[in-house]
């Protein structure tokens, strides 16, 4: 392992009925509050309503901002910027999925620098402070309720990046009612579970080194997912698999199972390329990719795609050699993900080759780039060739 310092600063409130704690969890001192959520539906489910009781109860100030976007927009987070400073906000309350949270992340950041958000999100400038910021999880899928990580598209200049600046933007408090997650639509709790699954993989695949707990807590994971998610699937409301699913996409990527070492994250990255073309949902991306990644890379250690094979898909190795276990247990990867309804290929999203250099450049544009083995112009291009 490497030496390292772990320290999560995010209050974890999880369960039924947590959002009763809503109210002793806002700072005392606190007067104007941006309350900050996407599309709808926590209009639709009552959430709203809930949580805007708790709010008036404690005489606060409350302004909105609604409709942020799946994949949230530099121009939305602007507008959250400007709601601040003429609003004089103090604190900021997330009720969403990682989009609005992810959003909520930079205008807090964006709130207290001088320039644009922008420069945040792009790592040409580093806050030194930001605006305290709560949330309300309602989808289980991105970690970011527990994570510093925020991601956000210019579609201006069709470029999404990720950045983050612990503690900054790492949020106070975060409440994880299960309950609240019942009502998430079959295609994005498909998409919640490809993600945090690919959380998982992306940190699987690091430098060689020694992490054996850390390996069997993925693994552990990676197969809790891999039982729970058919039988959610069937029974969309039930409590014990959205609970099950909801802590699962926390632990995921909360920092706690990359101790030690720094994951791939190359698959993310070219997903983010994608999607910042394209405007796809983010897990749809990944579903496509990672196998596609994992195949391009199998004989760069094998010995780490046959033991997730093994260990994780179950693969007979009697007979076959470490590479066809290795493949066997991509194939099981692509096999599980198509059952479960996540897309296959580049096409699925009326995707063709017409914007290959487009996506390849984005991916590119910070050199290159992942921790298990480094990707360069030509090997992106054989991923996203491989995946149309
Ligand atoms: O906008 P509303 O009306 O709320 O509808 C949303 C949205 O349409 C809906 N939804 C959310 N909760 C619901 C619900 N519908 C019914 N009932 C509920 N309880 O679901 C749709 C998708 O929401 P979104 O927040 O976009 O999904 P997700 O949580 O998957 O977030 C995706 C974004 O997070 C980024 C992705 O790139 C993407 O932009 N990521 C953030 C990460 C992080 N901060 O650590 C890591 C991830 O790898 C990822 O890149
Ligand atoms: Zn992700």
């Amino acid at each position: 392992m490497e030496p390292f310092v772990y320290h999560n600063p995010t209050k974890l409130i999880f369960g039924k009925g947590q959002l009763e704690k809503l109210t002793e969890e806002i700072p005392s001192h606190v007067q104007n509050v941006l309350l900050v959520y996407g599309g709808g539906s926590i209009k639709k489910s009552g959430l709203y309503d809930q949580v805007i009781d708790k709010l008036s109860s404690l005489n606060l100030n409350v302004k909105e901002l609604a409709g942020v976007e799946p994949n949230p927009r530099l121009s939305t987070v602007h507008k959250g910027v400007e709601l601040c400073k003429e609003h004089n906000i103090d604190f900021l309350l997330a009720v969403g999925g990682g989009s609005v949270i992810d959003a909520t992340k930079t205008i807090a950041a964006g709130a207290k620098y001088e320039g644009d958000a922008w420069d945040l999100v792009t790592r040409k400038a580093t806050p030194q402070e930001a605006l305290p910021f709560g949330t309300v999880l309602t989808l289980a899928a991105t970690g970011s309720e527990m994570n510093a990580g925020s991601v956000i598209t210019n579609w201006e200049t069709n470029e999404k990046y990720g950045w983050g600046a612990a503690p900054l933007t790492n949020p106070t408090f975060s409440i994880l009612d299960p309950v609240n997650t019942m009502t998430v639509p079959r295609d994005q709790t498909i998409y919640g579970m490809v993600d945090m699954m690919s959380h998982l993989f992306e940190q699987y695949f690091h430098q060689p080194t020694n992490a054996p707990v850390q390996d069997r807590m993925i693994e552990g994971v990676l197969k809790t997912v891999i039982e729970t998610a058919p039988k959610l699937l069937e029974d969309l409301e039930s409590f014990e698999h959205r609970e099950t699913i909801m802590y699962a996409g926390t632990i995921a990527l909360n920092g706690s199972l990359q101790m030690g070492y720094r994951g791939d994250w190359a698959t993310h990255n070219i997903e983010h390329a994608v999607s910042a073309v394209y405007d796809i949902p983010h897990a749809g991306g990944l579903a496509i990719l990672f196998p596609s990644w994992m195949k391009h890379n199998v004989d760069h250690n094998t010995e780490r795609f046959k033991q997730l094979a093994v260990r994780v898909f179950d693969v007979e190795e009697e007979g076959k050699s470490d590479r066809e276990v290795a493949l066997e247990g991509i194939e099981k990867l692509r096999a599980f993900w198509t059952s479960l309804g996540a897309p296959e290929r580049l096409a699925d999203y009326d995707i063709d080759d017409s914007q290959l250099d487009l996506m390849i450049d984005r991916a590119m544009k910070r050199g290159p780039f992942g921790n298990f083995r480094k990707l360069e112009h030509d090997d992106v291009e054989a991923i996203l060739k491989m995946s149309l």
